[in-house]
Order: C-alpha cells, then structure tokens, then sequence
C-alpha cells in the first residue's frame, strides 16, 4: 500500500480537512497513511448531506436496497484480497485472520441483502380485547433516519458492515466513524458503495476523534439511531447523551468457558486456543476465564500449554504468523502490568506473559484471585485464566459474579448441565460444547449488564434501526 492522504467522504465525495494524522502500523511502527481528523463542523455537515439524503433513500424501494448490497458483496469479492492486507497493515490482524473476517464480511452484507426483501410487520389481533371488535391491527416499519455508528479496531470490516449493512437494508442514511486505529478499511468502502449503485450522501465516512466529535455525533437533532461498539465507559456516556434517540451498545465483556466432567480434552482444546488468542485476544467474546471440573484440570492445563506453545509468532503479512503484535504500546503495557499485579496478588504464571515490544507472549495463568482485574475487567488481549470447580453451582456463581454478561460456552455431556447453566447463566448468549467466541453473523448478538443494550446479527439490528408504527382500521 502507498503512503498517501485520505480525505473525508462526505455526500459522496472526497473533502480535505484541516488536519491529518500518520497512522501508524502497529506492528512496524511505519506510517502507512496520512489520514484525516474530522471536527465537529464536519461532522456537523455530515450529518446534514445523510439527513437530506435520507429524504430521497427511504423511498427506494427493498428490491433497490437489496440490489446495491448485492453489487457490494461483488465488489467486495473481486477485492477481498486487498481488503484482508489493509486489515493485516492497519490493525495488526495476522493475513489469515483478515482473510477470514473477509469471508465474515461478504456474508454479513449478503444477510442485509437478503433481509432488505424480509422487512414486514405483525397483525395484531385486535378482537382479543372488547372493544376490538371489526377492526384490523397491524404494524409497519419504517427506517428511522441517519445512523451514527462508531466502530472498533478490532473488525474493521465486519463490525461496520454490522452497522452500515443493516442500516442499508432498512432504508436509512449513515454517518460512520470509524476507529481511529483502522481508518483505512472503512474508507475502503465509500467508492466500493457508491460503485454499487448507493446513492450519494447515504454512506458518510468520518475518521476522527475526541469528544466533541463524538458529542455531535450522538446529540445533533437530526440523529436518530447511534448504534456504538466499544468500552463500556464510553458506551455509558453515549447512553446518557442519547437521551430519547435509539441506541444500541455492543460493549465488553470478560467471557468465561465451562469445561464439565467427562468432556473429552482432545477433541476441543484446539477450538479453546483459537477462542482465547485468536487475533491477541483482542475480540470482545475472547475466552478469557476458563473453569475446568477438577477431575480434569491438570490434564486440561498441560494440554492448553503444549497448544499455545506452538502458535507462530511473529509479521501479520507472513501466511503462518498467530500471534503478532496488539494495537499499541498502550494496550501492551496495560496488560503486561495486569498480569504482574495478579501474580503479586498470588496467581502462577504457567505459560507466556513476556513482553516484546508492543509483543505479548500468549499468558496462562492459575489461581488467579477472583478479584483481580485479569478476571474482572475485560482483558482484551492474549491472557487466559483458567481455574478448577467442584460443583456446577459454585462455578455458575463465578461465571455471573461479573459486571458484563456478553456470551458463555458450556462443553457438557449432561444435559441436566446443560439446561441449568442455559437457565441460570446471566449472559446474551450460552453457547453449549461450544467456546464463547462462536459467532455466526445472522445469530443476535449482544449482552446484558455492562456488555451493552439491544442485538446485532443482521435482522435483529435492522429492527432496532427501525421505528414500527400501529396502524388500527375500523372497518365496521
Ligand atoms: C466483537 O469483538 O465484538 C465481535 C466478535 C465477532 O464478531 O466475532
């Protein structure tokens, strides 16, 4: 990729702004673009060139909105090669992984595609109550307008086709601010989207950061839906400056994994190193507590050593690196004094935890107190924890006692296991003989207590970007 300027895409073109930051690669340190930072006045007129599109948009019909997302999955096909490399340069993501978030993202916009054609509402029966009688109920839905949405590093393509490929299909406008650390994939899109056939205006695209910005992008009137992935800190400042507007919040979590007794090691140990180091650790469903029935502990943990010393470490570009380097120094630190604290607190560093340059060696730990951050916050990086139980209720009160509450997974030969953790587990998603991190793109997807506030997966976010209106006709 060349080192060159990018702009602002605005109403269907490129806008220079007053300021432009290097982006570096996080695992070279080379500057590999100059990229603009919008202000709030950009972000200002954004939002009004989506507002006077959406005037036109909402009136194109599904058949239309179904057809452009079509021709962008196409586009997208033809390019997913490029693609993956921008994902692999400006977010560290090992090419493997990149390719695969590739294939996620052509998926997620043939979901939007396909569910642009499904949008329809309910009849509702109105006679079920007195005085109902010879009336037919009904709801419609409608799109709701512009769309904020505010996305992370960590997919930087698929979790902004998780906002801009719903907001498509539902007939609404977008303004998208994409992490500061992964400009590049985003912009990838504006000419890609308008080569589709989107009209302009209806997909804005404004790197940038700092709390202004994000201010005008949650308040200004004419924002209707803001639709957020992140920290829950920030998600908690959103919430409260949305005030009556739509939103949903896709925040953190600490993701824990039951192993039972009787499970068998061998079969899954493979999935549980994917799910807890895949990409860093840095996805939000990263396997980060790991709670094995103390008959198979020992076994368990010296299984999960031997895997993780074999992944490859090193470049994100070669073919068969796993391991690479985390988005910033920042992050690396941050997580490197975790894992000392814990292991100050009295836990045993079995595995990893070394530090080179913005590097961290895959970290395996036990006994780690359960009031350390390394269980408590969210990690966001390649730790794992993992911890014996007796008794299936002891270790279901572990699982919850958490602030976030995001996906789970359960391997069980018990059904009776099964059905209790699915009951009592406080999560948006238990996932049996499965690990935390499964996600396929048309599931919900989404969390209770800090991990965040309504669903993604591609229908349920179009209906939380749309406004349903009760229509009542008296016949009679
Ligand atoms: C996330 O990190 O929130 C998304 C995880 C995924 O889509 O696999």
């Amino acid at each position: 990729m060349k080192m060159d300027q990018r702009h602002l895409w605005i109403g269907g073109k490129w806008k220079q702004a007053e300021r432009y930051e290097s982006l570096l690669s996080p695992y070279s340190g080379e500057a590999i673009a100059k990229v603009a930072q919008a202000t709030k006045e950009n972000a200002k007129e954004a939002i009004e060139v989506a507002h006077q599109a959406f005037l036109s948009f909402k009136q194109i019909p599904a058949y239309q909105r179904a057809e452009i997302l079509y021709q962008a999955v196409h586009l997208l096909e033809q390019r997913k090669e490029e693609a993956a490399r921008i994902i692999a340069m400006e977010a560290a993501k090992p090419i493997r992984n990149a390719r695969l978030e590739l294939d996620r993202t052509i998926q997620t916009y043939q979901f939007a595609a396909e569910e642009a054609k499904r949008i329809v509402g309910e009849r509702i029966p109105m006679d079920a109550a007195i005085g109902g009688e010879n009336r037919i109920g009904f709801t419609l839905r409608f799109p709701v307008g512009v769309v904020t949405a505010i996305t992370p590093f960590n997919f930087p393509f698929n979790l902004v086709a998780h906002k801009v490929g719903p907001a498509i299909a539902a007939g609404n406008t977008i303004v998208l601010k994409p992490a500061e650390k992964t400009p590049l994939s985003a912009l990838f899109l504006a000419e890609l989207f308008q080569k589709a056939g989107l009209p302009d205006g209806v997909l804005n695209i404004i790197p940038g950061r700092g709390p202004e910005l994000g201010e005008t992008l949650v308040t200004h009137p004419h924002v209707k839906k803001v639709t957020f992935t992140g920290s829950p800190e920030v998600g908690k400042e959103i919430h409260k400056m949305a005030e009556f507007r739509k939103i949903t919040l896709e925040l953190g979590s600490n993701s824990a994994l039951i192993v039972d007794q009787g499970t068998e090691i061998s079969g899954m140990i493979d999935r549980v190193v994917e799910g807890a180091f895949s990409y860093n650790g840095q996805v939000c469903i990263s396997i980060q507590r790991i709670y094995v029935h103390h008959t198979l502990y020992e076994a368990f943990l010296h299984e999960l050593v031997e895997r993780t010393k074999r992944l490859k470490i090193g470049s994100p570009l070669d073919e068969d690196t796993m391991i690479t380097a985390l988005i910033n120094q920042k992050a690396a630190h941050r997580i490197h004094a975790w894992i000392e604290e814990a292991v100050q607190a009295g836990a045993e560093l079995v595995y990893g935890g070394t530090l080179e340059g913005n590097v961290l060696v895959p970290a395996i730990l036990t006994q780690v107190p359960h009031h350390s951050k390394l269980i408590q916050q969210e990690v966001f990086g390649p730790v794992v924890n993992v911890l014996p139980y007796d008794h299936l209720d002891e270790v279901i009160g572990w699982v919850n006692d958490s602030r976030y509450g995001l996906n789970a997974g359960v391997y069980t030969h018990d059904l009776r296991t099964a059905f209790s953790c699915i009951h009592q587990i406080e999560t948006g998603g238990v996932l049996i003989n499965d690990i935390p991190t499964f996600r396929l793109d048309h599931m919900p997807y989404g969390g209770i207590k800090d991990s965040g506030i309504g669903r993604e997966g591609i229908q349920y976010a179009i209906r939380e970007m749309m406004v349903e209106k009760l229509v009542s006709f008296h016949w009679r």
